[in-house]
């Protein structure tokens, strides 16, 4: 059997019906809206905006906000007609199982780890950053050798390691629970946001906005920087500076981070009651409520405060401070140390369900795939991950990590548009309860799009993300192609004594 063996839609939903592996079917669309919201509203516009607008877009960040959104919307459309087609657990792995053939599913699900276990402990330590403040606004300085990883100048951080496990226990007591837990602190999070569009608008000052995108600016001779430390297409093509066009778009591939989450909605279709119908709603509604939020929040943000002033690492709460509003900045902290909690969660779910998938299909030890007795949870597979996203977490300084996260994020992207047109070819007789509308058009551009977003990050994260892939290909070749089940031609009950 070839390495391009495809796993049939049959067979996927067949598995996920196996009693040993059988999750439990609770989720409806709303709780679907407040996963997504919960997993995209996060360190992306509570940190990340400030910077894009200082350093690469000026308050023309609210088009690159917009230039992400498309990007995301183009694949959002793609991951709904694949969730609704293929409603088990694992996302974009499973639904390239069904299309690209098992190895192109194992390069997505190694990749997809990336996006989750990394993106969960960056977001973890940003939790941590906020949580250290906030304490000692109140008068409760931590020391600094126990709240920063070695690289930023501490030994260890624990709040960051501390709050990556309790939000483990949350997951491994099951998903109702999660669900429940998700929708309060959305609230929350989702109040704070509109609170400081609503607020904030009062004192925007037209004359912030001009220039709206500040003139192109060369680099200066001289401060040329390494080929590695610019997006790969100004090494390619030759350096560029900030501002002008070509900021917008270094900073849409920036502020990329602030909508990575709607695509964790997928991971959940095993848990919905009505998959094909609740998925899209779920996917691109939250996905389109966070948009206008973000190009709202950005228009207020540099509307407030000149863009140049907004480096920092709570932009919100610097335009708080510059309108003399110093009690609102308790209420943004809230609304972020909030906001980060459920990516944090959101993010390990999205872990675990792949791990879990990857397990029961062989690819991974179908040991960790166990569910447990009385949660149904993949309790193993869970525990594993919140173990290391601490470790990650509380030894990791947090910005080499952010942009692995984006390359991972948009590499699967680029796979699941591709796989959309894949399955309309192979599988056109499967029904599509959600379909990608102006196919091929709509995928083909969703992956270029993601693409060009892609060749906007640095030389370093296209060289990490590569080392990340080649150590995944050796697995595969290693393990996973001889352990796979397809390959064993065994269906899920009959590997339920590997457990
Ligand atoms: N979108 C998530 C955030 O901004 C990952 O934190």
């Amino acid at each position: 059997m070839s390495i391009m063996r495809v796993k049939s839609v049959e067979q996927s939903i067949r598995d996920a019906e196996a009693p040993e592996f059988r999750l439990r079917r609770v989720l409806r669309a709303v709780d679907l809206l407040g996963i997504g919201i919960g997993a995209i509203i996060g360190t992306g516009i509570f940190v990340l905006t400030g910077v894009a607008a200082a350093t690469d877009a000026g308050p023309g960040i609210s088009i690159s906000f917009v230039i992400s959104g498309i990007a995301c919307g183009l694949a959002a459309l793609c991951y709904a007609e694949f969730a609704s087609v293929v409603p088990v657990a694992g996302s974009a792995y499973t639904f390239s199982y069904a299309s690209l053939g098992e190895f192109f599913a194992w390069l997505i699900g190694w990749d997809l780890m990336l996006e989750f276990i990394i993106g969960a402990s960056t977001v973890s330590v940003g939790w941590s950053q906020y949580f250290v403040e906030a304490l000692g606004s109140v008068g409760l300085a931590l020391p600094e050798a126990l709240t920063a990883a070695p690289g930023a100048g501490g030994v260890v951080n624990l709040p960051a390691a501390i709050i990556a496990l309790i939000l483990t226990v949350v997951l491994v007591v099951g998903i109702r629970l999660s669900a429940a837990v998700t929708n309060v602190v959305v609230a929350i999070k989702l109040a704070v946001v509109l609170f400081f569009i609503i607020f904030g608008a009062f004192f925007v000052k037209a004359a912030n906005w001009d220039p709206f995108i500040p003139p192109y600016q060369p680099p200066e001779p001289g401060a040329v920087s390494a080929p590695l430390e610019q997006p790969l297409i100004s090494a390619i093509f030759g350096q560029t500076g900030s501002f002008g066009l070509s900021g917008l778009v270094a900073g849409a591939a920036l502020v990329f981070f602030a909508y990575i989450g709607f695509d964790i909605v997928a991971s959940g279709a095993e848990e919905t009651r009505r998959p094909q119908r609740d998925m899209p709603i779920g996917i691109i509604g939250s996905l389109v409520i966070c948009s206008v939020l973000y190009v709202l929040v950005s228009l207020v943000m540099t509307g407030i405060v000149k863009y140049d002033q907004l480096d920092t690492a709570a932009p919100m709460a610097t335009a708080f401070q510059a309108i003399g509003a110093p009690w609102a900045v308790g209420l943004v902290s809230l609304g972020a140390i909030a906001g980060l909690t459920t990516v944090i969660l959101i993010l390990m779910l999205g872990q675990a369900r792949v791990g879990f998938a990857m397990s029961r299909d062989g690819l991974l030890p179908v040991w960790f795939a166990k569910v447990h007795r009385t949660y149904r949870t993949p309790y193993r597979v869970t525990l594993i991950t919140g173990v290391i996203v601490a470790a990650i977490a509380s030894l990791t300084p947090i910005d080499v990590l952010a942009e692995m996260t984006n390359i991972g994020t948009l590499f699967a992207f680029v796979l699941v548009s591709v796989g959309v047109l894949v399955l309309r070819r192979t599988r056109p007789d499967l029904p599509r309860a959600f379909r990608v509308p102006w196919s091929p058009v709509i995928p083909a551009l969703a992956a270029a799009a993601c693409l060009y977003l892609m060749l906007n990050l640095e030389g370093w994260t296209w060289i990490r993300f590569g080392v990340w892939m080649v150590i995944g290909l050796g697995l595969y070749f290693v393990y996973s192609q001889h352990n796979s089940r397809l390959a064993r031609g065994k269906n899920a009950d009959d590997v339920a004594d590997e457990l």
